[in-house]
């Protein structure tokens, strides 16, 4: 009994621990968004037709990821790390 309410209290920790480390993803993923990202694609993320930049509202990490290293637009971007990227993503995945 003592094992299962333990493994229990296990469960829930990391949850709290999971959703902890999530919120401060997206919060470091809309400071890079609004450094590197909102000057082109606007501060909702919902794209800006005068730049010709689509909305990228709900882009995933490897999206994103595929984009900045392939898109000529996104020359001044290929120095975010994988990390810089997943806060993106989370970031992005709450504008939805
Ligand atoms: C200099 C302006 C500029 C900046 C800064 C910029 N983008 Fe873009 N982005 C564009 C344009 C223009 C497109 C349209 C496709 C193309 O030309 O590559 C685009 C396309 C995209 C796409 C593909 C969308 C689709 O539907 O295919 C993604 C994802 C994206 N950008 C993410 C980002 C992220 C994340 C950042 C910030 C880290 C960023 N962009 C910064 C101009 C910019």
């Amino acid at each position: 009994m003592k094992k299962v309410l333990s493994g229990i209290l296990l469960v829930a920790m990391l949850c709290v621990v999971g959703s902890i480390s999530r919120a401060q993803d997206a919060a470091s993923g809309e400071k890079t968004f609004k450094a590197k990202c909102a000057a082109c694609h606007g501060a909702d993320a919902a794209g800006k037709p005068a730049m010709k930049s689509p909305s990228i509202k709900g882009k995933t990490a490897d999206q994103i990821q595929k984009e900045i290293s392939t898109s000529p637009k996104h020359a001044s971007l290929k120095s975010l790390t994988a990390d810089d990227v997943k806060g993106l993503a989370v970031y992005l995945a709450t504008l939805k």
